[in-house]
Order: structure tokens, then C-alpha cells, then sequence
């Protein structure tokens, strides 16, 4: 594993070893205070050109705990494929420092960047993936039930996101089950559902479906509906998702007692999902959003320290 683009390239072993590394550093963190020093010397350029609170501070405390830094370049900074080409980028980052992270609009920036640079290259979010987000996830998801395999997730909102997608892709690795619930027009890329077979998907005019779906899930999960870059198609959107929220009504319809309300925020509340719920009992996502730190620092002790994965 030399770059980390999205969740479709690891192994199923990888998927274990970095959820396994990811717990050794969070036990070693809250039991000395302090992780080993493995990235010392080390840099790491986080390259936004979108906004970040979660992405940005865990990959820089990530860094900061694993003795190395981590260099913030702006959106107004580095102009990826505008001031200059990706490749050209990658290409001088590579003589600089030992990694670089990137959040960009378009994936096609990622594979540059990668095709390009001599270090390893995460993939910090796109329009197509957000691998690290749904690697945080799994790790949340067998914090949380003791294991991936068998467990069930519906995700409901906005299902042709980046967010769903690697999901979809997360839950294949960790052989879960998953249904996605959501209107035409925003269901998943047809041609990517057709590969995943332990992935269904309904719409709410398919009512007997979607109690069956939501009866006995584990997770319920849901996005905004507007994601980054999409801000002109606010009214469209907000008409079209509108049956979709996370709400006590819907919550009605899990079953499950202990079933985990997750969420990668930022939340809009009050669309996608209500406050009572986001602050409920069965809401897990402000663990979830702490979870990146860890499994960030997996990625980059691997990554970037070549501290091996456990078996
Ligand atoms: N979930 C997530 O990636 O959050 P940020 O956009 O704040 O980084
Ligand atoms: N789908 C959202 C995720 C934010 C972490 C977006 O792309 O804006």
C-alpha cells in the first residue's frame, strides 16, 4: 500500500491491520499520553481546496502526536490545476516533504497526484470518495459492535455523494450489509451498484421496502444534502430530499434498541437531520468524528513511518 485514494484498493488484511494499528495508537495515546515518536523529522502537506474542521485538525494532531508536523496550504495557496498543474505539484511537494493529504473538487486531481509524486498521497476528501471518513467509520462501527462482518447499515439522504460511496465500498471490504435510501436522481451510479451485491437500494415511495430495509439495521447513517461545490443547487436539492430526514419518525422504524445514528459532519441540522435525534441517545457522531484521529494516524505511521501493520 503506497498511496491511500480510496478504500477500493485495500486488501481486506490492510482493512484489519489499520483499524488494528489505529487502536494500538489510540490505546497508547490514552494510556502514556503521548504516542511514540515514529514520524519524527517527518512532514506532511495538506494540500484544501475546499473547507475542513475534522480533516484538517486530525491530520495535523495526527502528525503532531506521531512527532512529525503538518504543512496547512490553503485554497487561496497552492491553486491546484490553476496556479499550477497537479503534477507539477506533486512533483516539487516530493523533494519537500514525506506525504501529502488533498481535498480537492475534482478526483481526477488525486490520480494526478499520485501519479506524480515520489511520496505516499491520501485521498482527504473529492467529489467522487472520502476513503478516510469511511475508514474512520469501520473503525467506529467495530469499536462500537465487536466486529464489521454481518452488521447492517442504511444510509439514507443524498446517495450519489462521496460519502456514500465509500461507504458502499467500506461495508463491501468489512463484508457488511447495505441499503441505501434515497429519491431518484440521487440514488448511487447504477453501474457501481451493479458490482456491490450486498448493497440495496429503495426510494420512500417504496414503503413496505424501506420498513423491511430500516427494521433490524445496526447503523443509520446520513449526510448533508448539499455537499461542497453543490451550494447553486440548494432549493433543488433541499425540495428533493425533503421525505429523507433523520427524525424521530424514521428513527421509528429501527427496531433495533441499539441501533447508532452516524453522521460524518458537518451536519446542517434541521435537513438532514434533526437536532433531537443528533443529540440523542442513539447518535454516535461526535465519537465518530473523534475516530479520525486515530485511524489518521494509522495511515500515517503506515504511510509515511512504514510502522507495519498487525496481523
Ligand atoms: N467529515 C469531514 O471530513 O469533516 P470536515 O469536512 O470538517 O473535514
Ligand atoms: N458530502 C460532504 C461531506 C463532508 C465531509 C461534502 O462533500 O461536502
Amino acid at each position: 500500500m503506497q498511496h491511500f485514494a480510496d478504500i477500493s484498493q485495500l486488501t481486506s488484511t490492510e482493512l484489519s491491520g489499520l483499524l488494528a494499528l489505529a487502536r494500538q495508537l489510540q490505546d497508547e495515546f490514552e494510556q502514556q499520553g503521548q504516542n511514540v515518536p515514529v514520524l519524527q523529522g517527518k512532514a506532511l502537506a495538506m494540500i484544501f481546496t475546499k473547507p475542513s474542521l475534522r480533516t484538517r485538525v486530525s491530520f495535523e494532531m495526527g502528525m503532531y502526536h506521531l512527532g512529525g508536523i503538518a504543512l496547512y496550504l490553503s485554497p487561496d495557496e497552492v491553486g491546484l490545476g490553476t496556479r499550477e498543474s497537479a503534477p507539477d505539484v506533486a512533483r516539487v511537494l516530493s523533494g519537500y516533504v514525506d506525504g501529502i493529504m488533498a481535498r480537492v473538487f475534482g478526483h481526477q486531481h488525486i490520480i494526478e497526484l499520485m501519479d506524480y509524486a515520489s511520496i505516499p498521497v491520501i485521498n482527504g476528501l473529492s467529489d467522487l470518495s472520502h476513503p478516510c471518513q469511511a475508514l474512520a467509520d469501520l473503525y467506529t462501527i467495530q469499536q462500537e459492535f465487536g466486529q464489521l462482518a454481518g452488521v447492517k447499515m442504511a444510509f439514507v439522504g443524498d446517495g450519489d455523494n462521496n460519502v456514500c460511496t465509500s461507504l458502499m465500498e467500506a461495508t463491501q471490504l468489512g463484508q457488511m450489509e447495505m441499503s441505501v435510501i434515497a429519491p431518484p436522481g440521487y440514488q448511487p451510479d447504477p453501474g457501481l451498484a451493479a458490482t456491490m451485491s450486498h448493497v440495496t437500494v429503495a426510494d420512500m415511495s417504496q414503503v413496505e421496502t424501506v420498513e423491511a430495509l430500516l427494521h433490524d439495521i445496526d447503523v443509520l447513517y446520513t449526510d448533508v444534502w448539499i455537499s461542497m461545490g453543490q451550494e447553486t443547487q440548494r432549493d433543488a436539492r433541499l425540495k428533493d430530499l425533503s421525505g429523507y430526514q433523520v427524525d424521530t419518525e424514521l428513527l421509528s422504524l429501527c427496531h433495533n434498541p441499539d441501533v447508532a445514528v452516524m453522521h460524518c459532519l458537518p451536519a446542517h441540522r434541521g435537513e438532514e437531520i434533526t437536532d433531537d435525534i443528533m443529540d440523542g441517545p442513539h447518535s454516535r457522531v461526535f465519537t465518530q468524528a473523534h475516530n479520525r484521529l486515530h485511524v489518521q494516524k494509522s495511515l500515517l505511521a503506515h504511510l509515511l513511518g512504514g510502522v507495519p501493520l498487525p496481523d
